[in-house]
């Protein structure tokens, strides 16, 4: 298995934003993880990546444990994300803000790797093919000189996603990749995700439009308030009383 979380919990001063998590992504498929505001969603991205650190439970990414493991010791095996809220450079253009990606350092060395940019892009010179099929799968090479501060929003997303990719993970987190995107937008990333899945990367998409989730995702988890309510295929989750209830709720 790609990713394993074994009964993870995890508490805010009192708040039990996870217990006893338990979930599997395996290469090669897309896992949904849905659920209301505040279920934990985002805190469960931020354990796997070693941004939080698990109160209970573990955590093991491509065979061994990794659940005390520093972010950029994560990053560095192959586990990539992006965040909810968009976080690129804005005056840089396209092309150099996906080639800071390329360093599997996660988000303390990435910080580090922007004020080194230049030596950054320097360094990198004669990788430039890999950026280049990163920007035709995307759709994005018109766009490749431009400041990424000068997109649409649905651009900028692309951009924080091949700026993941291009570090080649094998586990790609994406925390609510086409909140804000129309349907056609989000069709045509819906589009470009399975062919990285069909190419073997394991993607976990966590996700509240619940039409794109079932489009997706091979298997789907549902938590509320920090616990696992459902799990299964897509049609069985939604359908799942539990996650109707819960999602009345919102
Ligand atoms: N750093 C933190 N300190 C205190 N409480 C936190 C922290 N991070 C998350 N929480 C709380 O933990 C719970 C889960 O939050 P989380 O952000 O993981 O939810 P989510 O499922 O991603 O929600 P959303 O759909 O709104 O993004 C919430 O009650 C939230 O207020
Ligand atoms: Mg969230």
């Amino acid at each position: 298995m790609l990713l394993s979380l074994n009964k993870i919990s995890i508490n805010f001063g009192g708040v039990a934003a996870l217990t006893n998590v338990s979930l599997d992504a395996p290469a090669g498929k897309i896992t949904g993880i849905m659920g209301p505001n505040g279920a934990g969603k985002t805190t469960l991205i931020n354990i796997i990546t070693g941004m939080l650190a698990a109160q209970t439970g573990t955590v093991h990414f491509n065979g061994r444990d990794v659940t005390t493991l520093e972010p950029h010791e994560i990053a560095a095996m192959g586990c990539a994300r992006t965040f909810q809220n968009i976080r690129l450079l804005n005056e840089t253009s396209v092309r150099d803000n996906i080639v800071v990606g390329c360093y599997r350092h996660g988000q303390a060395g990435l910080m580090a790797q922007l004020f080194g940019l230049p030596s950054a892009v320097k360094e990198f010179k004669g990788q430039e093919s890999q950026v280049d099929e990163l920007l035709e799968r995307f759709d994005m090479t018109q766009y490749a000189d431009l400041p990424a501060g000068e997109l649409s929003y649905g651009h900028q997303r692309r951009v924080e996603m091949m700026r993941a990719l291009a570090s080649v993970p094998s586990l790609l987190l994406l925390d609510e990749p086409v909140a804000g995107m129309n349907d056609v937008e989000a069709l045509e990333l819906g589009r470009i995700f399975k062919d990285l899945v069909n190419d073997g990367l394991g993607i976990i998409l966590v996700e509240h439009n619940l039409r794109f989730m079932q489009a997706l995702s091979d298997y789907v988890y549902a938590l509320d308030v920090g616990q696992q309510i459902a799990q299964g295929s897509p049609a069985d989750v939604l359908n799942d009383p539990a996650v109707i209830t819960a999602y009345l709720g919102e």
